[in-house]
């Protein structure tokens, strides 16, 4: 096993084993992906106070997100796909995430269905939902939820149409790849991802394929959920289906002040302030930067969690240290994940927590509940002077 010290030694040995067409629809942004940019690097315009002589014993980054216990407040985020990234993708990471301690969210476009990660999970997961047109569809795939014991539905409410990313147009993103000249010629030098997936449970859509009528393969598909997806969706549905679920709700992809607001008031359990990692609108700001004025709006009211962006533990930290009370990855457990499979995703959670461990302790805090602005040097025009 290589020697791991940050996100990005994943990162290079998961660009290296997975096909192209995988590596290149995780590491996307919509259109100019300025906003899949900054995710990042307003993180590094936030600096942090360091502190001495505190008593650094008895540390712990244990914590809670609705009302569950974490080992660390970093949820793995829905990612579709995750299936195709390695064999088996959604089982392995949501038995890396048990195995930590820290949720795992499944998404409604994974790979293995909710059945399969129920069934090889012991604990249980949380499931995202894409609201779609399919009324009878959506039912029933909450039913299957339920079913699983998904502790939390996460309803996201920022692709009720897909935002341009250019490469998935060019190769012809498509699971399982379609045979193409450069698609044979890309797989032919990934030998070992695609001697894994022949004994994949998997290689479709499973919470789709068998499940609405009509789709038996993913030609069909891909013209299925570009027309599937709601454009209708708005606030009344959203209750609708938080009733329908009548369980725990988070609501993911808030980026406004008003629209958390909304959020808040219609009792979910917890917000997710996302960009949706930058894939959708390019040239909203980043969620570390819209953090600050959504927890003056909604912080005493609702649970907030935040994503996008997030690459280390210092990261996590500084979301925390902004008032968020969780935080979620995509791409960092992607990397852990089509680097080395389960160990890779919970080699991503160990560097993160060795960061964020660390990272208290030189600033000289205890616990992440402890954590708050006097733990960060923000420059001052840090929220903008943006003009609505
Ligand atoms: C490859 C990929 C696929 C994604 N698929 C979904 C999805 O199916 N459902 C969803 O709600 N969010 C999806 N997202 C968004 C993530 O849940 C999360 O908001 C985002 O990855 C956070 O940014 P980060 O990757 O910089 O951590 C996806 C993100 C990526 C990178």
């Amino acid at each position: 096993m290589p020697v791991i010290t940050n996100i990005n030694d994943l990162k290079r040995i998961y660009e290296r084993r997975v096909p192209r067409m995988f590596f290149d629809y995780a590491e996307s942004g919509s259109w100019t992906e300025q906003t899949f940019r900054e995710n990042s690097s307003d993180f590094e315009q936030i600096r942090l106070r360091q502190r001495v002589a505190v008593d650094m014993t008895g540390r712990t980054t244990a914590s809670q997100m609705i009302g569950q216990d974490v080992a660390m407040p970093v949820a793995l985020a829905p990612v579709g796909l995750t299936g195709m990234q390695h064999a088996d993708g959604e089982i392995k990471a949501a038995r890396a995430a048990e195995e930590f301690g820290v949720p795992f969210t499944l998404s409604t476009m994974s790979i293995n269905s909710i059945e399969e990660v129920a069934e090889a999970a012991s604990k249980p997961f949380w499931f995202q939902l894409y609201t779609m047109k399919d009324e009878d569809y959506i039912r029933r795939l909450i039913q299957r939820a339920k079913d699983a014991k998904c502790s939390a539905l996460v309803i996201t409410l920022d692709l009720q149409i897909l935002g341009q990313r250019h490469k998935d147009l060019k190769n012809g993103l498509s699971a399982p790849p379609k045979l193409t000249p450069a698609t044979i010629a890309n797989l032919m030098t990934k030998w070992t991802w695609g001697l894994q997936m022949l004994g994949a449970k998997r290689r479709n859509f499973g919470n789709i394929v068998g499940h609405v009528h009509g789709v038996s393969d993913t030609s069909q598909l891909g013209a299925w959920t570009a027309e599937q997806f709601d454009p209708a969706l708005d606030w009344g549905k959203v209750e609708k289906l938080i009733e329908m679920w009548g369980g725990k709700v988070i609501l993911k992809g808030i980026l406004d002040a008003e629209d958390a607001r909304m959020a808040a008031k219609l009792g979910a359990d917890a917000i997710v302030v996302s960009n949706h990692g930058g894939r959708q609108l390019d040239g909203a700001l980043s969620s570390i930067r819209m953090l600050p004025e959504i927890m003056d709006a909604v912080g005493n009211d609702v649970e907030v969690h935040l994503d996008s962006g997030i690459r280390s533990g210092q990261d996590v930290l500084k979301a925390l240290a902004l008032g968020a009370k969780g935080t979620m990855i995509g791409r960092a457990f992607v990397y852990g994940l089509g680097a080395m499979g389960q160990k890779g995703v919970t080699a991503a959670l160990e560097v993160i927590q060795k960061e964020l461990d660390t990272t208290m302790a030189l600033c000289g805090e205890r616990s992440v509940e402890a954590l708050g602005r006097h733990n960060l040097l923000i420059p001052e025009d840090f929220g903008g002077r943006w003009q609505a």
